[in-house]
């Protein structure tokens, strides 16, 4: 027994800024971000929340599973970027879809966040817990970005994911995941008075303008990320004794064309196997692995039968990859 994709939905804001428009913002030019990252426009929210992508995202994927609201046991919100901190988004995100039925709650790994939602959703469903899970990924990355620091705005645009989970007749495939905390400095966002001004100081610490942002040693990112998910990849194929020529795809966390690439050269597999569409939307963290799974599920790219690899790198440091078979 286990959670069987059945069903996949996405939202994208409208609104989108292309590099030229970055390059009115800081000094930078198309050429090097296309070079350096393979984005070339990210969507931004105007109206939209982190809650409401989710929702609408979340919408669309039951529909496409024929699923109903009042069917789904189990809401999992992957966000690092929730418009408030109570309620959780997945509680909202249940009152939006009328899903009364449905034990919500939100998960925080940042780019790994979506794919530790899905195997706590396959591992509850595994158990008999739950036997319908909408699992998303949401982010409005856009809030978050320190849009005058030209080492990080470039990559992050915004969007919502999301994935129906039934249980079902299938092979359970034990993920592996990994997790750093010693190098969590790499990639930061300290945006919450982490005092109480009570009891641990006298006065809330106060952040510079900066430490409200996300903060990267980009370098540092980019050599974790090269190294640790090809790593990884070996992993999960090895503990479930499957072939590298048995997967027909690899769905990767999308923040950078040339990640991608390295990933493809170090598993010596060819680059048409790892589908991309960051060039249209940039980094959007949890959402990326969900919105890819969307379009290649819409256009028809999955076959029936078909292993798949989903991989995820991020903040933390966290990354892991879990193998799934395409129904
Ligand atoms: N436009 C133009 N020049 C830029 C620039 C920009 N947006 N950002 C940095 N530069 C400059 C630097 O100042 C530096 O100039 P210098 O050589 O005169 O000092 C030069 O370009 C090289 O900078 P560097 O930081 O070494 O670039 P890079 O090749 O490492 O690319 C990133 C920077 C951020 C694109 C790259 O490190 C990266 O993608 N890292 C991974 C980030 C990521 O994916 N994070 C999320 C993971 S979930």
């Amino acid at each position: 027994m286990t959670g069987i994709i059945c069903g996949t939905g996405s939202y994208i804001p409208p609104y989108s800024m292309d590099n030229n428009d970055i390059a009115k913002l800081v000094e930078t030019s198309d050429e090097w971000i296309r070079e350096r990252t393979g984005v070339v426009r990210r969507h931004i929210i105007q109206e939209e929340t982190t809650v409401s992508m989710a929702a609408e995202a979340g919408r669309r994927a039951l529909e496409n599973a024929g699923v109903a609201p009042e069917e789904v046991d189990l809401i999992l919100v992957s966000t690092i970027s929730s418009n408030v901190i109570l309620p959780c988004a997945a509680c909202d995100v249940q009152k939006e879809l009328g899903a009364k039925n449905a034990t919500c709650f939100d998960l925080n790994a940042a780019c790994t966040g979506f794919l530790l939602a899905y195997n706590t959703a396959e591992a509850y469903l595994a158990t008999g817990a739950y036997k319908t899970a909408l699992v998303i990924g949401s982010e409005s990355l856009s809030n978050l970005t320190n849009w005058k620091d030209r080492g990080t705005c470039i990559l992050f645009g915004d969007g919502a994911g999301a994935a129906v989970l039934k249980t079902g007749e299938g092979r359970m495939y034990r993920p592996v995941t990994h997790s750093q905390g010693h190098k969590g400095e790499a990639l930061t966002c300290k945006s919450r008075h982490s005092s109480n001004g009570l009891t641990s100081h006298a006065e809330p610490e106060e952040l510079t303008h900066d430490e409200y942002f996300m903060q990267m040693d980009g370098q540092a990112v980019f050599k974790f990320a090269v190294r640790s998910v090809p790593e990884v990849i070996h992993e999960v194929l090895r503990v479930n004794e499957v072939e590298q020529n048995e997967i027909a795809c690899y769905v990767l966390h999308q923040a950078n064309r040339r990640i991608v690439e390295a990933v493809a050269k170090r598993l010596d597999e060819p680059i048409e196997k790892f589908p991309m569409n960051l060039q249209e939307y940039g980094n959007t963290s949890s959402a990326s692995i969900p919105i890819l799974l969307d379009e290649l599920n819409r256009a028809g790219k999955l076959e029936k039968g078909s292993k798949i690899v989903l991989a995820g790198f991020g903040a933390g440091l966290t990354w892991g990859a879990s193998i799934a078979d395409w129904q």
